[in-house]
């Protein structure tokens, strides 16, 4: 596997290619995903809630997305990686936005950057652009604003609302992304956005029309579970494995099966002798 460029998503997006992408947080796990088939990482502030166990994506802030971001560049050689601005790092201004993403770029050795909004964004998102730094849009559910959303909830069901998120979508092509993150929209507003834009849409909860999907790793692998949005799909129960391997351990130590003599070191016996005259 080699690592894609943002070329390379819009020509995967042309030739119909499916862009594969999940979250990502840590060493260990980006070990794995770096030896997978998958394209793409996002070290999502949503790490707020799986590595944190916040209740609010808005909870976590940048010196410890940095963590998260440094953990994975040290595992992904073959993987894009893409890191979550977290709240309030980005809407002050576009200074603001540059230094910050400049810290996600250089400190945590990120190949992009990503940040919720849409229009209301634009100028931010482009001055970032001039300045040389990929960054991935992220519009429909955006979970920083969600208070002001009035919880997770769907968006764009309404005509108004549904126009605003196209609209939104177009902006953030103009500014210049490389992709876009549709969130819990429904999937004939995905599909005319993903028919509408030249980069490619990366959706989750936004239907089957997008030109690619992110997950949260802990949904997909079964290893949180406070709550699960209904467009999640579970592919492993890993959180049961760990509670079977935790268990036989602690059994074994318990009865005295574990260490045996494959898991220890031993001495010659004359040493021993001479040890206990
Ligand atoms: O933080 C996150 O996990 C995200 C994805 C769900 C797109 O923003
Ligand atoms: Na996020």
């Amino acid at each position: 596997k080699q690592k894609a460029s943002i070329l390379k998503f819009k020509e995967m997006k042309k030739q119909g290619k499916k862009i594969t992408m999940v979250t990502t947080y840590d060493f260990a796990m980006m070990s794995q995903v770096d030896k997978s088939d998958i394209d793409m990482i996002l070290v999502g502030d949503s790490a707020a809630n799986t590595m944190m166990g916040y209740e609010k994506t808005v909870q976590i802030d940048l010196d410890t997305m940095l963590v998260f971001c440094k953990a994975v560049a040290n595992a992904g050689k073959h993987t894009f990686l893409v890191g979550d601005m977290p709240f309030m790092t980005y809407e002050i201004n576009a200074e603001q936005a540059m230094a910050n993403a400049g810290r996600i770029i250089r400190e945590g050795r990120m190949d992009a950057v990503k940040l919720e909004g849409g229009e209301r964004i634009a100028n931010t998102v482009a001055a970032l652009v001039r300045a040389g730094i990929p960054v991935m849009g992220h519009i429909g559910l955006t979970p920083q604003s969600a208070a002001q959303l009035g919880g997770f909830k769907v968006q764009g069901k309404n005509l108004k609302d549904a126009k605003q998120i196209v609209k939104d979508a177009l902006a953030l092509e103009k500014a210049g992304v490389f992709a876009i993150v549709l969130e819990a929209i429904p999937s004939p507003v995905a599909k005319i956005i993903t028919e509408s834009v030249q980069v490619p849409t990366i959706g989750i909860g936004a239907g089957n029309y997008c030109d690619g999907q992110v997950l949260v790793i802990h949904d997909l692998l079964g290893l949180f579970d406070r709550y699960t949005p209904k467009f999640v799909k579970r592919y492993a129960n890993l959180g049961e494995e760990m509670q079977k391997a935790l268990n036989t351990y602690a059994n074994e130590v318990r009865e005295g099966v574990f260490p045996d003599n494959e898991h220890s070191f031993s001495m010659p016996r004359e040493l021993v002798e001479q040890l206990t005259d």
